[in-house]
């Protein structure tokens, strides 16, 4: 190189130093190198903002993550077969969160899973205020749900914020949009759902418990849904919007599917969940929970609502697998074995 080329100076450097602040090199004279306390400072300035960034701009858009269980209800018998069930919670549509594209993305994720049967637990609208989204068209939503493919097909419940702002006229376009494309709305209803090779199993769908907003009252008789579950040996699964039901869910169901709390959005180390929309606090706040020999699953969901934020929560797709124990371990070892296969080849 030669010696006498032009000097080219760092545009950083150059605007630091004209700046006088600490941005400098060492080795240069009248630079210094940045203070350990000007980082310090800086990083503890900065990190809110990212951290609040990436809530809010990055976790909540992102794609689903997918979360499986494996499970062997009580009332499960090996007659009964495997039940693998794509669970989709707490949609809610709105741009720019949940816009049409990235729910028919979802959609296409959870066909690929090729569960026997879809269950939608409720809260397909909106759930932030006009600040912050704007509602998407119910049919827009509905349409792509429509495009979920499975050889039971997919049904639904609502969610509190499917009867909020407007109880009845709202439930009523939400419950009528999703039955004119399939998708059977259960409320306090439980429907025979049959299989080939199996005796078959109840799916019952209680009512929104908070449909209406500042009371603590909803729609949901488990009476009314219970008379229609006949005691027949056949395994019965409950959708429940909220999962504060549980510990009054009847033995008859084995397993309870849920929703609602979005796993409380946030999750930090040493803190836990918050907010988490529930009575019983981080006890059915996400995930599984044993009680009393049944099973309860709650899904984080996929949208957000009250604040457009998620962090250490993804969004996501849930898979149930349920069968009898010596099911499941054929199951599993089936799938060793393709894997095994796969490889080998
Ligand atoms: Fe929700």
């Amino acid at each position: 190189m030669s010696d006498d080329r032009p000097a080219t100076v760092p545009l950083d450097h150059t605007a630091s130093t004209e700046r006088g602040n600490d941005f400098e090199t060492p080795g240069q004279p009248g630079r210094r190198g940045l203070s350990r306390r000007a980082f310090i400072f800086g990083a503890a300035a900065t990190l809110p903002l990212a951290v609040s960034g990436y809530a809010v701009a990055v976790e909540p858009r992102r794609g689903p993550i997918l979360t499986t269980y494996q499970l062997s209800p009580p009332d499960w018998r090996p007659s009964d077969g495997l039940l693998r069930i794509g669970v989709i919670a707490d949609l809610h549509a709105c741009e720019p969160f949940m816009p049409v594209h990235r729910i028919e993305e979802i959609v296409e994720g959870a066909n690929a899973l090729e569960p026997d049967i879809f269950v939608l637990l409720g809260d397909f609208v909106e759930g932030l205020n006009g600040f912050y989204a704007k509602p998407l068209p119910m049919a827009d939503w509905a349409n792509a749900l429509a495009q979920l493919r499975s050889p039971l097909g997919s049904f639904a419940i609502l969610g509190n914020h499917d009867w909020w702002h407007d109880p009845t006229d709202r439930a009523s376009a939400v419950r009528a949009t999703l039955a004119a494309r399939a998708i059977p709305v259960l409320e306090n209803d439980a429907l025979l759902i049959r299989r080939p090779g199996t005796a078959g199993f109840w799916l019952g769908g209680l009512g929104d418990q908070l449909a209406f907003k500042g009371t603590g009252r909803g729609v949901d008789d488990m009476g009314r849904l219970l008379s229609q579950i006949p005691d027949d040996g056949r395994p019965a699964i409950l959708l429940a919007h909220e999962p504060d039901v549980f510990p009054q869910v009847p033995a008859r169901f084995g397993l309870t599917l849920s929703g609602h709390t979005h796993g409380g959005q946030i999750a930090l180390p040493l803190i836990g969940r918050f907010p988490v929309a529930s009575h019983y606090g981080q006890r059915y706040a996400y995930g599984h929970v044993h009680e009393r020999d049944r099973h309860l699953i709650v899904s984080a969901g996929l949208g957000v609502s009250g604040v457009p934020v998620r962090f250490g929560v993804p969004p996501e797709i849930v898979l149930v697998e349920v069968g009898a124990p010596e099911t499941l371990a054929l199951h599993n070892a089936q799938n060793r074995a393709e894997q095994t296969t796969a490889l080998t080849l």
